[in-house]
């Protein structure tokens, strides 16, 4: 799921939300960098888990019923002019507190400890001692690596805390009051450079927090269709559908609440893999008696994209007409209230925490909503991509949905630099095909974030064929690692593996005499070409 995506406007109902409420731990996030990695740490211990604004009234706080909360790290200093605070009141609900980082420091600060700015940063991997195996460190050894970024530190624990452990430079590097259950880590507990940070989680959830860690894809599959079931009652819902798990998900779950009630609507706009609407209709009909409407509108989409050049203009084009097939096939259901959309978590915490950079406008339904007074059901709205999907294969989706890599939504006219031309898009077609082929083959599929080949029409060059010169066009590898689109790093690919698919493109492909390797990271590249 893209990060960059133009937001909807339209009021989004809650039906999405999973109301595992019964077992709900609160991260209040004060700007961490790791805010989401505490949030899926926790739901690893099959807590759910929501982040909210650390500013967030303890009353709207205590109407969730949080088993826990848990203060993130940020960038600040306690003792800065507006520093971010919590609602002191927090501290009087007698619900357990777990503060990391910045969260520790200013949980000693308002409780009437000491916090001093440190001569010297501790960052890094750090050796850790621990004090007391009671509480947060049950189970664990009594001497730990951890990984620490802070400036500031607690230098006097609160009245009623002691300390849990200590490091060379931090003397309280960990300190609780066992009797109120409140508990500061100086550390990252959340970080994979933290390896055994997980126990500290599972401790504070499970022992403190009385968690028994219910949330888990079978709850989640059952109480977003419940939900919807409520919400939709006789009306009809639409979704579109792309052959993503994300949206092929949402259907599942949307069809597993209201049955035929649905219909998915897929616009092959021309722009997908080689054989790709095939196998998604026919992956469909195997999983799902659900409605689905197949539209093959390439020549449509083809003739809206001649001669343009622009990235952002055949985006623009290809979603401007993606909205008019999409609604055209929509008014041929009849009366239908509600879009289906498979927005993610981390989509819903970026609109809400900060204003993306606008690099490259995605498309996806952006603007049907309001277009045709549709109201949204979002099942996936508190998930992270791996959670959908775990979902995914909960809810039966065959594996090659659930662990599908993502896929832009116009697709291959991204990946062809410049003008599409239908001789451009097989060639292109065929290159991707032999790619992907290849990168399963060698069971690297699952572990790139994404892999493809893009054409570079205007890159010909010379090259021997038998006897003869040859004058064609270049193949880009693209293939990245990765765990969402924000970053992400090159994939060091064997050469063995470069070496069959260059010498496979070359031989297979007419028309391609070249095939290069894209060895630059997000940023500052950016996954696609365009
Ligand atoms: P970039 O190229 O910005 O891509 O690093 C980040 C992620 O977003 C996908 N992407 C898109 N997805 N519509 C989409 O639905 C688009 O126009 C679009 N452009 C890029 C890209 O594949 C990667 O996963």
């Amino acid at each position: 799921m893209s990060k960059t995506k133009s937001k909807t406007t339209v009021t989004r109902r809650k039906s999405g939300r999973q109301p595992s409420d019964r077992e709900l731990v609160v991260v209040l996030d004060f700007g961490a960098q790791y805010g989401q990695l505490i949030a899926r740490r926790v739901r690893e211990c099959r807590v759910y888990c929501e982040i909210l604004p650390f500013d967030t009234p303890v009353k709207k706080l205590l109407a969730l019923r949080p088993k826990g909360i848990i203060f993130s790290g940020g960038p600040a200093s306690v003792y800065e002019k507006n520093a971010p605070v919590c609602d002191p009141a927090i501290f009087e609900a007698g619900i357990p507190i777990l503060g990391i980082c910045y969260g520790m420091q200013l949980m000693g600060k308002m409780l009437g400890g000491k916090v001093v700015s440190a001569a010297k940063r501790e960052f890094g991997k750090t050796e850790l001692s621990v004090l007391s195996d009671a509480d947060l460190f049950a189970g664990l050894n009594p001497q730990l690596i951890c990984w620490m970024s802070h400036g500031d530190r607690v230098t006097k624990a609160p009245p009623g805390f002691v300390t849990l452990a200590r490091t060379r430079t931090s003397p309280i590097a960990a300190m609780g009051d066992p009797k109120r259950k409140l508990f500061g880590v100086q550390f990252h507990p959340e970080v994979i450079h933290t390896p055994w940070g997980i126990e500290t989680f599972r401790n504070f959830l499970y022992q403190q927090c009385g968690c028994q860690g219910l949330w888990t894809m079978a709850s989640v599959a059952e109480q977003a269709a419940a939900a919807i079931r409520k919400e939709v009652g006789k009306k009809r819902v639409i979704c579109a559908l792309s052959g993503g798990v994300d949206s092929c998900a949402t259907a599942a779950i949307v069809h597993r609440a209201i049955g035929d009630k649905l219909t998915c609507i897929f616009v092959d706009h021309g722009f997908l893999r080689k054989n790709e609407a095939k196998q998604v209709v026919r992956t469909f009909k195997d999983n799902f008696r659900a409605n689905l409407v197949f539209r093959d509108a390439s020549k449509r989409f083809l003739k809206r994209l001649e001669g343009v050049t622009d990235p952002e203009e055949k985006r623009i084009r290809i979603g401007n007409e993606f909205v008019s097939v999409f609604e055209e096939e929509a008014k041929k259901i009849g009366r239908v209230s509600y879009l289906a959309q498979g927005t993610l978590y981390p989509d819903v915490i970026e609109s809400g925490t900060r204003t993306a950079a606008g690099i490259k406008s995605h498309h996806n339904v952006a603007g049907l909503p309001e277009r045709m007074k549709l109201k949204l059901i979002e099942p996936l709205r508190s998930l992270f991509k791996d959670e959908v999907r775990a979902l995914a294969e909960e809810v039966g989706l065959p594996a090659a949905i659930a662990w599908r890599q993502p896929f832009p939504g116009p697709g291959l006219a991204i990946r062809i630099l410049g003008e599409i031309t239908k001789e451009r898009l097989d060639m292109l077609r065929e290159a991707d095909a032999v790619a992907l082929d290849e990168i399963r083959k060698a069971g690297l599929y699952r572990n790139l974030f994404q892999s493809f080949a893009v054409l570079a029409p205007s890159l010909r060059s010379v090259g021997v064929m038998g006897d003869q010169r040859t004058y064609a066009y270049t193949v880009i590898l693209r293939a990245v690692t990765g765990d969402d689109a924000m970053t992400a790093d090159w994939a060091r690919l064997p050469s063995e593996v470069l070496e069959r698919i260059s010498n496979r493109i070359i031989n297979e492909v007419r028309g391609i005499n070249r095939v290069v390797y894209d060895i630059s990271s997000k940023p500052p590249a950016t996954i696609e070409w365009e």
